[in-house]
């Protein structure tokens, strides 16, 4: 690809906040001050070096509507690509079309610019809770591999536009049903080949579905580690469709053929294992499920007997907003309902036209906490799909989409000496 090259090893890293300052692999951290509840010094924790997979600690992500850049999770699977000419990038859209085209970022930059506020979520997210219940593969994640950002591009269905693709397509004029994405990473799954990943015909020329070529992130040019100069956004579906650093478009018959898309990020039930199982039996995972998890706290919190907030983030895929998120403190015998916000003065109603429907909802709730409580949040979205109860009932080999309770354990304050609130 012109322009962009992606090295094969891991001495061109772009630089990260200063707070990564660990360097050891797999190291799992984390400093909290179990004072005032939220880390001192450094924010982050390091799932795995090489490639670079990281999130923030739980309690950055309620501190803003709008994730940081810098505190927005990293999920790679190789060295990160350079940009080493900007002007001679560009995309080219080829496969099953009329025409095959390039496109410059001048060329993307002069269609309609929209501004998506969408939560990308790695279907990994909670992963390590998973793992507790029975190994599973995959790097251990918290609960913050997700973020919610302002991503800013030109509509996918505009770009298919100029390829003789109309809005709201099933299929192409040549029989193509599925737009796949190609990046240039080189990563290990693909046996040194780039990531990629496809979605279908129907949903890549919705202009509703807001699936973006983004170039910006919060306003800003996007950055090394989330895809500069140019990635897919599919708002709503899990972020292993999100391809970062595009490379081409292929209109193709059938879905990609990808490791990630056809030997991974595949929901399976609980009574397959890596010894009986098939991987063309599933779908690829595309939307995500209802999801919640409280951020202010964690296992095993010292906090007074008394009131304490608790506060955390909500959110569902396919457009689905959020309609309720309960309370539990007392593992889930009775439940009060959270206040849910977004931003500020404009109210937020699950399906309204002011609420942004790709995007999270925080929610918070004070509360008296009994001695030695068991927190629990669980959303409810606009289709009235809720978060399943336990951990075991979604368990499976791959460790995704673990959506059960969000469960947080309280230490009876009156034996510590120390309290949180
Ligand atoms: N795109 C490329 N080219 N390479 C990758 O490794 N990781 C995917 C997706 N797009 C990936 C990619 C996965 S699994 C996730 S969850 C999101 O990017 C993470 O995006 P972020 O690092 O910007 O948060």
């Amino acid at each position: 690809m012109p322009g962009l090259t992606a090295p094969a090893t891991y001495s061109d890293e772009p630089p990260r906040h200063p707070a990564l300052k660990v360097n050891s692999k797999a190291y799992k951290w984390s400093i909290k001050c179990c004072i005032i509840g939220i880390p001192l010094a450094m924010n982050w924790i390091l799932n795995s070096e090489e490639p670079f997979n990281a999130e923030p600690h739980r309690s950055a992500l309620v501190l803003s509507y709008i994730t940081p850049v810098d505190f927005f999770y990293k999920r790679n699977h190789g060295p990160i690509p350079i940009v080493d000419d900007l002007s001679r990038y560009s995309v080219s859209i080829t496969g099953l079309v009329e025409k095959n085209i390039q496109l410059s970022m001048a060329d993307i930059r002069s269609l309609p610019k929209y501004d998506v506020t969408a939560t990308l979520q790695c279907a990994g997210n909670r992963r390590t809770a998973m793992s507790k219940v029975r190994k599973v593969r995959g790097v251990g994640w918290d609960i913050s591999a997700l973020g919610n950002a302002t991503w800013g591009g030109a509509k996918l269905s505009d770009v298919l536009k100029l390829v003789g693709i109309p809005k709201l397509s099933s299929v192409t004029s040549l029989g193509g049903k599925h737009v796949e994405f190609v990046s240039v990473d080189k990563c290990k799954e693909e046996n040194g080949g780039p990531y990629k990943a496809s979605i279908s015909v129907r949903q890549a020329t919705d202009p509703d579905a807001d699936v973006l070529l983004a170039y910006e992130m919060n306003g800003e040019t996007l950055n090394r580690d989330h895809g500069y100069p140019l990635r897919v956004v599919v708002p709503g579906v899990i972020g292993a469709r999100s391809v970062k650093w595009l490379d081409s478009i292929n209109i193709i018959e059938e879905e990609c053929q990808g490791f990630f898309v056809q030997k991974d990020y595949k929901m399976f039930p609980p009574s397959v294992d890596w010894d009986n199982i098939n991987w063309s039996t599933r779908r690829p995972q595309m939307d995500f499920p209802v999801q919640s998890a409280i951020c202010t706290l964690e296992d095993v919190d010292v906090i007074k007997e008394g009131k304490a907030r608790i506060a955390g983030y909500a959110v569902s895929g396919g457009g689905r907003g959020i309609e309720r998120v309960d309370i539990s403190v007392d593992g889930g015998k009775t439940w009060v309902e959270a206040h849910r916000y977004q931003k500020k003065n404009v109210p937020y109603i699950s399906d309204g036209p002011q609420s942004d429907k790709w995007a999270w909802v925080l929610f918070e709730a004070t509360l008296d906490i009994p001695a030695n409580a068991e927190i629990v949040a669980k959303a409810v979205d606009s289709a009235a799909n809720v978060q399943p109860e336990k951990v075991e009932d979604v368990w499976n080999l791959r460790g995704i989409l673990n959506t059960s309770w969000h469960r947080i354990k309280i230490q009876n304050s009156s034996c510590v000496g120390r309290s949180k609130m």
